[in-house]
């Protein structure tokens, strides 16, 4: 027997080689700080477990559950209206998703055939690679870089890959790299998306993490960007829900459509009592949402002001869970510097270059520690005499 070609796709997890480091480390007892994963350590909030606890009480919900209820498609359209600012959303635009690593399949799945480009960040989070390539089409890379702040400049792609791209992935702010999208970098992705009839999948993860001023906001709140895309909001990171898959597409009517009618060959849709998280979540108080934004800025604060302080280049750290370190003393290779930072200093961290050729020569810091224990963290990086 053969497996599918398909497999042959994707190397080998970075991941895996660094927890088999940090095995070795904690059976010799050492101790390990790790900035290497983004799960919040965050907690949800009891309205939002209590909705679940509620809702799977009612024997009712543990039918197939066929639709996104309506209850759950309003909820999106007011948050999309209270928290973003964004009238007119309406039912036909919005599709539950299980989480965004998954759902960014379905727009992908629709929208593209065999052989046809995606262009898509460099580095950036790793599925809007992954989920290009089941889809059965090619990765168009566009830099992110710290000559253009690490946000897409559209201006440098290519007239003739942009013309042969069918979709562009974007995602501010940035994981791995920690930008912030601009009111100008929007436009300007808007007008190149017209211009060669590109849609834009924009992922916002992270709205409800972005630092020194208001609040993140959405991408369909910009002139003309409901006409050529659709934005993933994501409950993961903004509630501490990352296990229940909580996602929804939203956006141009026709592109949801399409993404629906493939993912319901397959798949039912979301557990009603998750859909009653959903609605809790949406519809609930925000403070805490707030609150952990200033104490995720803490950490950053923490993170940022240590490192420089040891010698190391003020990393980039605008928006999401995330710092952008360039490697300190001229190093480039961030593989080799991981494991070493790891050995030495017990703090793991993922190397630059495991999300793609640009991310060589930095390292990503996630920021899933109090500051106290970042700031340790930091001394025991400045004793290892890296
Ligand atoms: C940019 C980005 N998008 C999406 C996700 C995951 O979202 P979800 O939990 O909805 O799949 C992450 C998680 O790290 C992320 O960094």
């Amino acid at each position: 027997m053969e497996f599918s070609k398909r497999l042959d796709l994707f190397g080998a997890e970075v991941f895996a080689a660094l927890n088999e480091k940090r095995r070795a480390l904690e059976a010799e007892g050492r101790r390990v700080f790790d900035l290497s994963v983004g799960t919040p350590d965050f907690k949800p909030s009891a309205h939002i477990m209590d909705a679940l606890v509620e809702s799977a009480k009612d024997t009712d919900n543990w039918k197939y559950s066929l639709h996104d209820k309506d209850e759950l498609l309003d909820a999106v359209c007011a948050y999309y209206k209270d928290r973003y600012g964004v009238e007119g959303v309406g039912r036909d635009m919005i599709m539950s998703c299980r989480g965004t690593q998954e759902g960014m399949l379905w727009p992908l799945m629709a929208l593209v055939d065999p052989g046809d480009l995606v262009l898509v960040p460099d580095p950036c989070y790793p599925v809007f690679q992954n989920a290009t390539l089941l889809a059965g089409a090619k990765c168009a890379y566009y830099p992110l870089t710290a000559e253009h702040d690490f946000l897409p400049y559209v201006a440098g792609i290519d007239p003739e890959v942009a013309d042969a791209a069918k979709a562009m992935i974007v995602s501010l702010p940035a994981n791995p790299v920690g930008s912030v999208g601009t009111p100008e970098v929007y436009a300007q992705i808007i007008e190149f998306a017209r211009e060669h009839d590109i849609v834009v999948i924009h992922d916002n993860a992270y709205s409800d993490i972005v630092f020194d001023g208001p609040a993140g906001g959405s991408f369909l709140a910009y002139p003309g960007a409901r006409e050529v895309g659709v934005e993933f909001l994501s409950l993961s990171k903004s509630f501490n829900v990352t296990g229940m898959r909580l996602s929804f597409l939203i956006g141009r009517p026709d592109i949801v459509a399409a993404a629906k009618k493939l993912r319901g060959q397959v798949d039912f849709g979301m557990f009603y009592p998750e859909q009653d998280v959903a609605i809790a979540a949406l519809t609930g108080p925000r403070e805490q949402v707030e609150e952990q934004r200033m104490m995720y800025q803490e950490r950053r604060d923490a993170l940022c002001d240590g490192l420089e302080g040891i010698g190391w280049e003020r990393p980039n750290a605008h928006g999401s869970m995330f710092v952008w370190a360039r490697l300190p003393h001229g190093r480039r290779d961030s593989m080799a510097f991981a494991l070493e930072l790891m050995e030495k200093s017990g703090v793991i961290v993922t190397p630059g270059a495991s999300f793609g050729p640009s991310g060589e020569g930095f390292v990503r810091m996630a920021l899933v520690l109090p500051p106290e224990r970042i700031r340790e963290a930091v001394a025991a990086i400045a004793a290892a005499g890296l």
